[in-house]
């Protein structure tokens, strides 16, 4: 079982003025397709502060697969994927490129998501827009194939009973 780590990026959900319904929406669906989320936070549109998170799961929780929903879009504290190219040491275009190729068969504004994903240490990044509908949409077009890149990252997955 690989681990993951969900970021919520939300201005108005670290501010207390809107309940956060992304991050537990992206945990729901990594849960039921096998990861164990290890870790979670909320964070504001800022990039110093998503990327210390980023760093923490890459390098201290040496989580397998970091998750960021929210800050993707045009409005000018959109910055996730800055902070996300900040800190990843290679890019994984592929990924952000499948979920618009996806996301356009749905809508057109697919177009105006900036996520971007990449590999930091052990760690992949990936960006996901922040409302439920473009979450859902977008993690379902990449998540079934992601397995296999995490398979190239880290090595097999371990079974939880090789630990006891
Ligand atoms: N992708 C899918 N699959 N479905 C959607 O509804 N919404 C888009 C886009 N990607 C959407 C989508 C819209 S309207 C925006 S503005 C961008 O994601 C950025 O969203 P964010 O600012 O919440 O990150």
């Amino acid at each position: 079982m690989y681990t993951a780590a969900v970021i919520t990026v939300s201005d108005k959900g670290f501010a207390g003025e809107r309940v956060d319904t992304g991050g537990p929406l992206v945990c729901e669906l990594l849960k039921a397709a096998g990861y164990e989320v290890a870790y979670t936070a909320l964070v504001p549109d800022d990039i110093p502060q998503i990327a210390e998170q980023l760093k923490k799961c890459a390098d201290e929780l040496d989580i397998a697969l970091a998750v960021t929903t929210g800050g993707t879009g045009f409005s000018p504290r959109d910055v996730t994927p800055e902070a996300t190219i900040q800190v990843c040491e290679r890019l994984a275009p592929g990924i952000p490129e499948a979920m618009r190729w996806e996301s356009m068969k749905i809508t057109n504004r697919a177009m105006l998501s900036r996520a971007q994903a990449g590999i930091r240490g052990g760690t992949l990044i990936v960006n996901l827009p922040g409302s439920p509908k473009a979450i859902k949409e977008n993690l379902e077009a990449v998540l079934p194939s992601l397995d296999h890149g995490l398979e190239m990252l880290r090595g097999p997955k371990r079974d939880c009973a090789e630990d006891k």
